[in-house]
Protein backbone atom coordinates (compact mmCIF):
# COMPACT_ATOMS: atom_id res chain seq x y z
CA UNK A 1 0.00 0.00 0.00
CA UNK A 2 1.08 3.88 -0.30
CA UNK A 3 -0.59 6.65 1.30
CA UNK A 4 -2.67 9.15 -0.25
CA UNK A 5 0.00 11.51 -0.23
CA UNK A 6 2.40 9.50 -1.67
CA UNK A 7 -0.03 7.71 -4.48
CA UNK A 8 -0.87 11.53 -4.85
CA UNK A 9 2.58 12.42 -5.57
CA UNK A 10 3.03 9.18 -7.81
CA UNK A 11 0.37 9.68 -9.96
CA UNK A 12 -0.30 13.70 -10.89
CA UNK A 13 1.18 14.43 -13.91
CA UNK A 14 0.38 18.34 -14.27
CA UNK A 15 3.27 21.04 -14.74
CA UNK A 16 3.18 21.94 -10.88
CA UNK A 17 3.35 18.26 -9.65
CA UNK A 18 6.43 16.03 -8.95
CA UNK A 19 6.23 13.57 -11.15
CA UNK A 20 4.86 15.95 -13.97
CA UNK A 21 8.27 17.51 -13.27
CA UNK A 22 10.12 14.23 -13.84
CA UNK A 23 8.40 13.03 -16.93
CA UNK A 24 8.93 16.74 -18.57
CA UNK A 25 12.71 15.77 -18.40
CA UNK A 26 13.17 12.95 -20.74
CA UNK A 27 11.79 12.79 -24.70
CA UNK A 28 8.17 11.16 -24.88
CA UNK A 29 5.92 9.88 -27.27
CA UNK A 30 3.52 12.69 -28.61
CA UNK A 31 1.84 10.77 -31.55
CA UNK A 32 2.30 7.67 -34.45
CA UNK A 33 4.39 9.03 -37.35
CA UNK A 34 1.46 7.46 -39.31
CA UNK A 35 -0.85 9.76 -37.92
CA UNK A 36 -0.03 12.86 -39.52
CA UNK A 37 1.19 10.70 -42.72
CA UNK A 38 2.29 13.28 -45.06
CA UNK A 39 3.12 16.77 -46.21
CA UNK A 40 -0.01 19.43 -45.38
CA UNK A 41 -1.68 16.67 -44.58
CA UNK A 42 -4.90 17.35 -41.75
CA UNK A 43 -3.19 18.50 -38.18
CA UNK A 44 -4.23 16.15 -34.86
CA UNK A 45 -4.67 17.30 -31.18
CA UNK A 46 -1.76 15.63 -29.00
CA UNK A 47 -2.44 16.06 -25.49
CA UNK A 48 0.44 15.15 -22.77
CA UNK A 49 0.83 16.05 -19.53
CA UNK A 50 -2.63 17.27 -19.76
CA UNK A 51 -1.08 19.78 -21.91
CA UNK A 52 -2.94 20.83 -25.17
CA UNK A 53 -0.86 20.69 -28.45
CA UNK A 54 -1.60 20.25 -32.37
CA UNK A 55 0.70 18.40 -34.42
CA UNK A 56 1.42 19.07 -38.06
CA UNK A 57 3.61 17.87 -41.16
CA UNK A 58 4.47 21.13 -43.03
CA UNK A 59 5.07 21.23 -47.12
CA UNK A 60 8.71 20.41 -46.23
CA UNK A 61 7.22 17.69 -44.57
CA UNK A 62 9.21 18.46 -40.64
CA UNK A 63 6.74 18.06 -38.22
CA UNK A 64 5.77 21.22 -36.13
CA UNK A 65 4.02 20.78 -32.13
CA UNK A 66 2.29 23.92 -31.22
CA UNK A 67 0.49 25.03 -27.89
CA UNK A 68 -3.24 24.01 -29.54
CA UNK A 69 -4.28 28.16 -28.34
CA UNK A 70 -3.87 30.24 -30.75
CA UNK A 71 -2.24 33.50 -29.41
CA UNK A 72 -4.54 35.95 -30.71
CA UNK A 73 -7.84 35.01 -29.18
CA UNK A 74 -7.02 31.77 -27.72
CA UNK A 75 -9.14 29.83 -29.82
CA UNK A 76 -8.09 26.09 -31.08
CA UNK A 77 -5.69 26.32 -33.32
CA UNK A 78 -6.58 22.17 -34.31
CA UNK A 79 -9.15 23.67 -36.64
CA UNK A 80 -6.37 25.22 -38.29
CA UNK A 81 -5.46 24.98 -41.90
CA UNK A 82 -1.66 23.18 -42.78
CA UNK A 83 -0.91 25.32 -46.00
CA UNK A 84 2.31 26.51 -47.63
CA UNK A 85 4.38 25.96 -44.64
CA UNK A 86 2.75 26.55 -41.34
CA UNK A 87 -0.38 26.20 -39.71
CA UNK A 88 -2.93 29.21 -40.18
CA UNK A 89 -5.19 29.53 -37.69
CA UNK A 90 -8.84 29.75 -39.27
CA UNK A 91 -10.81 32.59 -36.48
CA UNK A 92 -8.52 35.18 -38.63
CA UNK A 93 -5.91 34.26 -40.44
CA UNK A 94 -2.89 34.18 -38.48
CA UNK A 95 -0.17 31.38 -39.72
CA UNK A 96 2.38 29.39 -37.42
CA UNK A 97 5.31 27.26 -38.22
CA UNK A 98 6.72 24.43 -36.98
CA UNK A 99 9.11 26.46 -34.63
CA UNK A 100 6.04 28.68 -33.94
CA UNK A 101 7.31 31.89 -35.23
CA UNK A 102 4.25 33.82 -37.02
CA UNK A 103 4.56 33.91 -40.88
CA UNK A 104 1.25 35.99 -41.88
CA UNK A 105 -1.07 38.18 -39.67
CA UNK A 106 -3.91 39.17 -42.35
CA UNK A 107 -5.93 40.59 -39.92
CA UNK A 108 -3.65 43.80 -39.38
CA UNK A 109 -2.91 46.03 -41.60
CA UNK A 110 -0.42 46.18 -44.31
CA UNK A 111 3.38 47.53 -43.34
CA UNK A 112 2.15 46.29 -39.36
CA UNK A 113 5.29 44.71 -37.69
CA UNK A 114 3.15 42.76 -34.67
CA UNK A 115 3.71 39.58 -36.17
CA UNK A 116 7.44 39.79 -35.46
CA UNK A 117 6.58 39.74 -31.46
CA UNK A 118 4.09 36.78 -31.90
CA UNK A 119 5.15 33.70 -31.35
CA UNK A 120 3.23 30.40 -30.29
CA UNK A 121 5.58 27.79 -27.77
CA UNK A 122 6.30 25.25 -30.09
CA UNK A 123 7.65 21.76 -28.65
CA UNK A 124 10.88 20.30 -29.88
CA UNK A 125 10.30 17.23 -31.52
CA UNK A 126 12.38 14.28 -33.12
CA UNK A 127 10.85 11.47 -35.29
CA UNK A 128 12.45 8.13 -34.62
CA UNK A 129 11.26 4.40 -34.81
CA UNK A 130 7.43 5.42 -36.09
CA UNK A 131 6.93 7.64 -33.34
CA UNK A 132 7.16 11.63 -32.95
CA UNK A 133 9.07 12.23 -29.66
CA UNK A 134 8.79 15.16 -28.01
CA UNK A 135 10.37 17.10 -24.85
CA UNK A 136 8.18 19.36 -22.75
CA UNK A 137 10.97 20.29 -20.43
CA UNK A 138 12.95 23.38 -19.62
CA UNK A 139 15.03 24.08 -23.04
CA UNK A 140 18.34 24.21 -21.03
CA UNK A 141 17.92 20.99 -19.87
CA UNK A 142 17.53 19.31 -23.37
CA UNK A 143 17.44 15.16 -22.77
CA UNK A 144 19.08 12.71 -24.81
CA UNK A 145 16.45 10.36 -26.75
CA UNK A 146 16.73 6.56 -25.39
CA UNK A 147 18.55 4.66 -27.25
CA UNK A 148 16.02 2.04 -27.79
CA UNK A 149 17.19 -0.90 -30.05
CA UNK A 150 14.19 -0.66 -32.07
CA UNK A 151 14.97 3.33 -32.76
CA UNK A 152 17.75 2.18 -34.58
CA UNK A 153 16.63 -0.60 -37.13
CA UNK A 154 15.11 -0.77 -40.63
CA UNK A 155 11.76 0.68 -41.03
CA UNK A 156 10.41 -3.00 -41.90
CA UNK A 157 12.14 -4.63 -38.56
CA UNK A 158 9.81 -2.80 -36.20
CA UNK A 159 6.07 -2.10 -35.78
CA UNK A 160 4.85 0.67 -33.69
CA UNK A 161 1.09 1.08 -32.59
CA UNK A 162 -1.03 2.65 -29.98
CA UNK A 163 -3.80 2.00 -27.91
CA UNK A 164 -5.98 4.68 -25.40
CA UNK A 165 -6.41 3.16 -21.70
CA UNK A 166 -8.95 5.41 -19.58
CA UNK A 167 -6.20 4.87 -16.28
CA UNK A 168 -3.59 6.53 -14.87
CA UNK A 169 -0.24 5.74 -16.64
CA UNK A 170 0.67 4.37 -13.13
CA UNK A 171 -1.38 1.50 -13.48
CA UNK A 172 -0.46 0.59 -16.68
CA UNK A 173 3.24 0.79 -15.76
CA UNK A 174 2.56 -1.70 -12.98
CA UNK A 175 0.96 -4.40 -15.34
CA UNK A 176 3.59 -4.65 -17.87
CA UNK A 177 6.65 -5.43 -15.06
CA UNK A 178 4.07 -7.53 -13.31
CA UNK A 179 5.50 -10.96 -14.63
CA UNK A 180 3.48 -13.23 -12.04
CA UNK A 181 -0.14 -12.03 -13.86
CA UNK A 182 1.17 -13.98 -16.85
CA UNK A 183 0.17 -17.39 -15.29
CA UNK A 184 -3.82 -15.44 -14.56
CA UNK A 185 -4.96 -13.12 -16.72
CA UNK A 186 -3.32 -14.28 -19.77
CA UNK A 187 -3.51 -17.92 -19.06
CA UNK A 188 -5.31 -20.14 -22.45
CA UNK A 189 -7.07 -22.84 -21.00
CA UNK A 190 -6.22 -24.61 -24.43
CA UNK A 191 -3.09 -25.05 -26.46
CA UNK A 192 -2.03 -21.56 -27.76
CA UNK A 193 -3.00 -21.23 -31.56
CA UNK A 194 0.06 -18.75 -31.44
CA UNK A 195 2.96 -17.85 -29.63
CA UNK A 196 1.76 -15.00 -28.29
CA UNK A 197 4.06 -14.09 -25.98
CA UNK A 198 7.04 -15.08 -28.27
CA UNK A 199 8.71 -17.71 -25.33
CA UNK A 200 7.97 -20.65 -27.40
CA UNK A 201 7.84 -23.92 -25.38
CA UNK A 202 8.52 -21.44 -21.80
CA UNK A 203 5.04 -21.17 -21.94
CA UNK A 204 4.59 -24.25 -20.45
CA UNK A 205 6.66 -22.73 -17.18
CA UNK A 206 4.80 -19.66 -17.10
CA UNK A 207 1.52 -21.23 -16.48
CA UNK A 208 2.56 -23.50 -13.71
CA UNK A 209 4.07 -21.26 -11.76
CA UNK A 210 2.21 -18.37 -10.59
CA UNK A 211 4.46 -17.64 -7.21
CA UNK A 212 7.38 -16.36 -9.59
CA UNK A 213 10.57 -14.86 -6.95
CA UNK A 214 11.55 -11.80 -7.43
CA UNK A 215 14.99 -10.16 -7.53
CA UNK A 216 15.35 -6.54 -8.71
CA UNK A 217 18.62 -4.61 -9.31
CA UNK A 218 18.35 -0.72 -9.02
CA UNK A 219 20.01 1.00 -11.64
CA UNK A 220 21.00 4.29 -12.97
CA UNK A 221 18.21 4.10 -16.00
CA UNK A 222 15.48 2.20 -13.50
CA UNK A 223 15.15 -1.22 -12.15
CA UNK A 224 16.45 -4.34 -14.17
CA UNK A 225 13.62 -7.03 -12.56
CA UNK A 226 14.35 -10.96 -12.41
CA UNK A 227 11.46 -13.11 -11.85
CA UNK A 228 12.21 -16.86 -11.18
CA UNK A 229 9.88 -19.96 -11.85
CA UNK A 230 10.07 -23.63 -11.50
CA UNK A 231 10.75 -25.17 -14.94
CA UNK A 232 12.01 -28.77 -14.99
CA UNK A 233 13.81 -30.17 -11.55
CA UNK A 234 17.13 -28.79 -12.32
CA UNK A 235 16.13 -25.64 -13.86
CA UNK A 236 14.66 -22.38 -13.41
CA UNK A 237 12.28 -20.47 -15.71
CA UNK A 238 13.73 -17.00 -15.87
CA UNK A 239 11.79 -13.44 -16.69
CA UNK A 240 14.11 -10.79 -16.96
CA UNK A 241 12.38 -7.45 -17.60
CA UNK A 242 13.63 -4.30 -17.61
CA UNK A 243 12.27 -0.46 -16.90
CA UNK A 244 13.77 2.18 -17.96
CA UNK A 245 12.67 5.93 -16.43
CA UNK A 246 10.21 7.32 -16.38
CA UNK A 247 7.76 4.49 -18.22
CA UNK A 248 9.36 2.43 -20.55
CA UNK A 249 9.07 -1.07 -20.57
CA UNK A 250 11.27 -4.01 -21.97
CA UNK A 251 9.54 -7.41 -21.90
CA UNK A 252 11.05 -10.76 -21.59
CA UNK A 253 10.76 -12.71 -24.91
CA UNK A 254 13.04 -15.85 -26.20
CA UNK A 255 16.41 -14.62 -28.03
CA UNK A 256 15.78 -14.82 -31.46
CA UNK A 257 12.04 -13.96 -31.02
CA UNK A 258 10.21 -10.41 -31.48
CA UNK A 259 11.49 -8.73 -29.06
CA UNK A 260 8.23 -6.10 -27.09
CA UNK A 261 8.56 -2.71 -26.03
CA UNK A 262 5.98 -0.93 -23.64
CA UNK A 263 5.85 3.13 -23.72
CA UNK A 264 2.72 4.13 -21.22
CA UNK A 265 2.60 8.03 -21.84
CA UNK A 266 0.11 10.35 -19.53
CA UNK A 267 -2.26 11.87 -21.72
CA UNK A 268 -3.59 13.43 -18.47
CA UNK A 269 -3.75 11.88 -14.54
CA UNK A 270 -6.36 9.42 -15.78
CA UNK A 271 -6.13 8.71 -18.90
CA UNK A 272 -2.81 7.44 -21.10
CA UNK A 273 -1.22 5.86 -24.23
CA UNK A 274 0.21 2.56 -24.67
CA UNK A 275 2.53 2.80 -26.82
CA UNK A 276 3.26 -0.65 -28.14
CA UNK A 277 6.18 -1.82 -30.56
CA UNK A 278 7.40 -4.74 -31.41
CA UNK A 279 10.60 -5.08 -33.25
CA UNK A 280 13.20 -8.48 -34.50
CA UNK A 281 17.11 -7.10 -34.63
CA UNK A 282 17.76 -9.53 -37.15
CA UNK A 283 14.96 -9.45 -39.84
CA UNK A 284 11.79 -7.71 -41.36
CA UNK A 285 8.71 -8.71 -39.77
CA UNK A 286 6.69 -10.91 -41.43
CA UNK A 287 3.33 -10.55 -43.38
CA UNK A 288 1.61 -12.50 -40.52
CA UNK A 289 3.04 -10.73 -37.25
CA UNK A 290 2.33 -7.25 -39.25
CA UNK A 291 -1.21 -8.44 -40.00
CA UNK A 292 -2.12 -9.86 -36.41
CA UNK A 293 -0.62 -6.43 -34.94
CA UNK A 294 -2.37 -3.92 -37.15
CA UNK A 295 -5.55 -5.87 -37.03
CA UNK A 296 -6.12 -7.75 -33.62
CA UNK A 297 -6.22 -10.87 -32.83
CA UNK A 298 -5.01 -13.31 -29.66
CA UNK A 299 -2.36 -10.84 -28.65
CA UNK A 300 -3.47 -7.06 -29.91
CA UNK A 301 -6.82 -5.40 -28.92
CA UNK A 302 -9.02 -4.50 -32.30
CA UNK A 303 -9.58 -0.95 -32.56
CA UNK A 304 -12.64 1.24 -33.42
CA UNK A 305 -11.95 1.78 -37.50
CA UNK A 306 -9.60 5.03 -37.76
CA UNK A 307 -9.43 5.58 -34.05
CA UNK A 308 -6.17 4.40 -31.22
CA UNK A 309 -10.17 3.39 -29.18
CA UNK A 310 -10.38 0.04 -28.55
CA UNK A 311 -13.55 -1.66 -29.50
CA UNK A 312 -13.86 -3.15 -25.70
CA UNK A 313 -14.63 -1.29 -23.10
CA UNK A 314 -15.74 -0.67 -19.44
CA UNK A 315 -19.38 0.36 -21.32
CA UNK A 316 -18.98 -3.60 -23.47
CA UNK A 317 -17.63 -5.33 -20.22
CA UNK A 318 -14.44 -5.43 -22.38
CA UNK A 319 -16.46 -8.49 -24.73
CA UNK A 320 -15.90 -10.91 -22.01
CA UNK A 321 -17.67 -14.49 -22.86
CA UNK A 322 -18.42 -16.22 -19.80
CA UNK A 323 -18.63 -19.46 -21.95
CA UNK A 324 -14.87 -18.43 -23.08
CA UNK A 325 -13.96 -17.94 -20.09
CA UNK A 326 -15.33 -21.57 -18.89
CA UNK A 327 -13.42 -23.76 -21.72
CA UNK A 328 -10.83 -21.90 -23.57
CA UNK A 329 -9.43 -18.35 -21.53
CA UNK A 330 -8.84 -17.50 -18.02
CA UNK A 331 -10.68 -14.62 -18.26
CA UNK A 332 -13.17 -15.06 -21.45
CA UNK A 333 -11.52 -11.33 -22.74
CA UNK A 334 -10.90 -11.81 -26.49
CA UNK A 335 -6.70 -10.72 -26.70
CA UNK A 336 -3.99 -10.14 -24.25
CA UNK A 337 -4.21 -6.34 -24.88
CA UNK A 338 -7.90 -6.35 -23.56
CA UNK A 339 -7.24 -8.17 -20.63
CA UNK A 340 -4.27 -6.05 -19.70
CA UNK A 341 -6.74 -2.82 -20.30
CA UNK A 342 -9.70 -4.58 -18.20
CA UNK A 343 -7.80 -4.82 -15.26
CA UNK A 344 -6.04 -1.79 -15.10
CA UNK A 345 -8.81 0.47 -15.89
CA UNK A 346 -11.05 -2.09 -13.43
CA UNK A 347 -8.83 -0.52 -10.51
CA UNK A 348 -10.65 2.58 -11.36
CA UNK A 349 -9.15 5.49 -13.15
CA UNK A 350 -6.78 6.68 -10.40
CA UNK A 351 -6.47 3.12 -8.34
CA UNK A 352 -6.49 4.09 -4.19
CA UNK A 353 -3.55 2.63 -3.03
CA UNK A 354 -4.01 2.91 0.44
CA UNK A 355 -6.34 0.21 -0.04
CA UNK A 356 -4.33 -2.58 -1.59
CA UNK A 357 -2.73 -5.60 0.06
CA UNK A 358 0.49 -6.29 -1.92
CA UNK A 359 2.21 -9.29 -1.51
CA UNK A 360 5.62 -11.22 -2.55
CA UNK A 361 5.21 -11.19 -6.64
CA UNK A 362 4.91 -7.19 -5.82
CA UNK A 363 8.47 -6.51 -4.83
CA UNK A 364 9.17 -4.78 -8.41
CA UNK A 365 6.15 -2.74 -8.02
CA UNK A 366 6.84 -1.25 -5.18
CA UNK A 367 10.54 -0.52 -5.99
CA UNK A 368 9.20 1.23 -9.15
CA UNK A 369 6.59 3.01 -7.29
CA UNK A 370 9.79 4.38 -4.60
CA UNK A 371 12.14 5.31 -7.65
CA UNK A 372 9.71 7.59 -9.01
CA UNK A 373 8.75 9.34 -5.82
CA UNK A 374 12.09 9.33 -4.81
CA UNK A 375 13.63 10.75 -8.39
CA UNK A 376 10.69 13.57 -8.62
CA UNK A 377 11.71 14.69 -5.18
CA UNK A 378 15.12 14.73 -5.93
CA UNK A 379 14.36 16.61 -8.97
CA UNK A 380 12.36 19.22 -6.68
CA UNK A 381 15.45 19.58 -4.74
CA UNK A 382 17.66 20.03 -7.79
CA UNK A 383 19.16 16.79 -8.74
CA UNK A 384 18.59 15.89 -12.56
CA UNK A 385 17.76 12.34 -13.16
CA UNK A 386 20.46 10.76 -14.18
CA UNK A 387 18.99 8.24 -17.60
CA UNK A 388 17.42 11.74 -19.16
CA UNK A 389 20.83 12.58 -20.09
CA UNK A 390 22.20 9.18 -21.08
CA UNK A 391 20.29 7.53 -23.91
CA UNK A 392 23.02 4.93 -24.30
CA UNK A 393 21.32 3.30 -21.28
CA UNK A 394 18.22 2.27 -22.95
CA UNK A 395 20.16 -0.08 -25.42
CA UNK A 396 19.43 -3.23 -23.80
CA UNK A 397 16.79 -6.10 -23.80
CA UNK A 398 14.43 -8.50 -21.59
CA UNK A 399 15.12 -12.28 -22.00
CA UNK A 400 12.91 -15.25 -21.22
CA UNK A 401 15.55 -18.06 -20.36
CA UNK A 402 15.37 -21.65 -19.07
CA UNK A 403 18.70 -21.90 -16.81
CA UNK A 404 20.35 -25.01 -15.11
CA UNK A 405 19.28 -24.14 -11.19
CA UNK A 406 22.87 -23.54 -10.01
CA UNK A 407 23.22 -20.50 -12.62
CA UNK A 408 23.51 -17.38 -11.76
CA UNK A 409 21.00 -15.63 -13.68
CA UNK A 410 22.49 -12.18 -14.32
CA UNK A 411 25.47 -13.71 -15.25
CA UNK A 412 24.48 -16.70 -17.82
CA UNK A 413 21.75 -13.87 -18.90
CA UNK A 414 24.21 -11.34 -19.78
CA UNK A 415 25.02 -11.79 -23.68
CA UNK A 416 21.46 -11.66 -24.32
CA UNK A 417 21.05 -8.27 -22.27
CA UNK A 418 23.18 -5.75 -23.75
CA UNK A 419 22.78 -4.38 -27.42
CA UNK A 420 25.52 -5.66 -29.02
CA UNK A 421 26.30 -2.78 -31.51
S1 LIG B 1 -7.82 33.53 -32.70
FE1 LIG B 1 -6.38 32.78 -34.10
S2 LIG B 1 -6.17 34.33 -35.55
FE2 LIG B 1 -7.60 35.12 -34.17
FE1 LIG C 1 -0.36 -8.49 -19.29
Amino acid sequence: MLSAELNRILTRVGPEAPIGALFRRFWLPALLSEEIPGPDCPPVRVTLLGTGMVAFRDTQGAVGLLDARCPHRLTDLFFGRNEQGGLRCVYHGWKFDVQGACLDMPSEPPGSRMKENIRVNAYPVVEKGGVVWAYLGPRDRLPELPDLEFLSLPADHFYASKCLMKCNFQQALEGSIDTAHLTFLHRSLEPMAKDVFAVGDLQQFGDADGAPRFFCKDTDYGLQIAAQRNAEEDSFYWRITQWFMPTYVLVPTVPGLVCRANLFIPIDDENCWWYRVRYHPDRPLSGEELAEYSSGGLDYARLIPGTYIPEGGKANDYLLNRNDQRGSSFTGIPSAQLQDIAVQEGQGAIVDRTQEHLGTTDAAISRCRRRLIDAAKALEEGTEPVAASNGSLYRLRAVAMELPREAEPEEAARRHLVVQS
